[in-house]
């Protein structure tokens, strides 16, 4: 388990352990715009996967796009999905687990609401589905305490020695004084073309 600055720099640290530029990733549509600034200063190439207000993420579109496109990974917010609100059945995270495993794609999970549920139990999550590896889960306290606290989290999979590697490039850049540029991509995502935004590149 990394921990991040913020949810945000979870993504960022995903997205680069599993990708490199040029590579395509599905992506909810709708979804966050904060997502697709990752993407793009990741020089990503996205296929976008329709989340219906009723249904959710689109497994049988997942699965088309999964067979004719050579996808990397699928981010995906199965928890109360921002902006529908809605979640998947186990049911549909097991499918969805199924066909990223059978084509070697990874699942980048969101679970930034999860824990926002009102009552019962609270919903299961892919990576407490998966066995091997290729789920990368990540939350942070954004929604739960406070956005302002910057604090995330990030359980990496198979791929979490690359992560380590990536996060770790973070830190020293930090140490090297260069704290304001770096102190989280989101600085720069929000607030748009940060002067110091090469260095996210
Ligand atoms: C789906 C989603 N992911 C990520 C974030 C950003 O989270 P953080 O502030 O912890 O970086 C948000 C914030 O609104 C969000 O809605």
């Amino acid at each position: 388990m990394l921990i991040t600055d913020g949810a945000l720099q979870a993504l960022y640290i995903a997205l680069a352990a599993v990708c490199e530029a040029g590579d395509i990733v599905a992506v909810e549509s709708p979804c966050v715009f904060s997502v697709l600034e990752v993407i793009r200063v990741l020089r990503l190439k996205v296929i976008e996967i329709p989340v219906d207000t009723q249904t959710g993420f689109d497994v049988d579109v997942f699965t088309h796009a999964c067979a004719h496109n050579p996808i990397k990974a699928v981010i995906v917010t199965p928890s109360f999905h921002n902006p529908t609100g809605i979640f998947l059945s186990d049911e549909q995270k097991l499918a969805l687990l199924n066909i990223a495993q059978h084509h070697h794609v990874a699942i980048i999970e969101n679970d930034i609401y999860g824990d926002l549920h009102f009552h019962g139990q609270r919903p299961s999550t892919i990576k407490g589905f998966d066995h091997s590896g290729l789920v990368l889960y990540y939350s942070s306290f954004a929604k739960t305490l406070a956005p302002g606290i910057r604090l995330g989290y990030l359980s990496a999979g198979k791929f979490l020695q690359r992560a380590e590697q990536i996060k770790k490039g973070f830190i020293r850049q930090e140490e090297a004084g260069q704290l304001d540029e770096l102190s989280l991509p989101s600085v720069y995502l929000v607030f748009g073309n940060h002067p110091k935004a090469p260095h996210y590149r």
